[in-house]
């Protein structure tokens, strides 16, 4: 079992819609008994919260219900438990890397590292943006996490 996280701030946004967009595409290649997703927050400001309305109603525009999910931090056990773990921004990235043990196994990465588009880093924090900020983060993901289940499915020979 290969298993994926997705980290952003508050686990509201940018990674469940990363999270949905991720499962759709696994579940497209018939791989869901092969590759296991979650996401999570670097802060717990929204810990049990479901997705915000916003990228909800993104998300399904699309076709992809992420209502179901429901905001958690990031913990230690995260090191061990994930194979590939994707920052949505570089300020995520710094902190996973802050506590990282030297015995976790992980790659860690910015989610953006596997987009063959957009030359930023940063997936932009859509939470202060008008609706348009939404649209702009579906894209980004779509994009990278097409690519990173390429490269997944080519490491692991799936
Ligand atoms: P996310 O967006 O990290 O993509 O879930 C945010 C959600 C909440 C806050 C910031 C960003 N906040 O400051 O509450």
């Amino acid at each position: 079992m290969v298993k994926v996280l997705f980290v952003c701030l508050g686990n509201i946004c940018r990674s469940p819609t990363a999270e949905g967009i991720f499962r759709h595409l696994v579940k497209e290649s018939n791989l869901e008994d092969k590759i296991q997703i979650d996401s999570c927050g670097t802060s717990a400001y929204h810990k049990g919260h479901p997705p915000d309305e916003r990228s909800m109603k993104k998300a399904l525009e699309h076709g992809i219900d992420i209502s179901k999910q429901v905001s958690r931090p990031f913990i230690n056990e995260d090191y061990y438990a994930f194979d590939y773990i994707l920052a949505m921004d570089e300020k995520n990235l710094s902190n996973i890397l802050e506590d990282l043990p030297h015995n976790s196994e992980a790659k860690i990465n910015l989610m953006l590292d596997y987009s063959k588009k957009y030359n930023e880093k940063s997936v932009p924090d859509p939470y202060w943006s008008e609706q348009d900020g939404f649209e702009v983060v579906f894209q980004m993901v779509l994009e990278s996490c097409t690519n990173l289940l390429d490269r997944i499915k080519s490491e692991h020979c799936l």
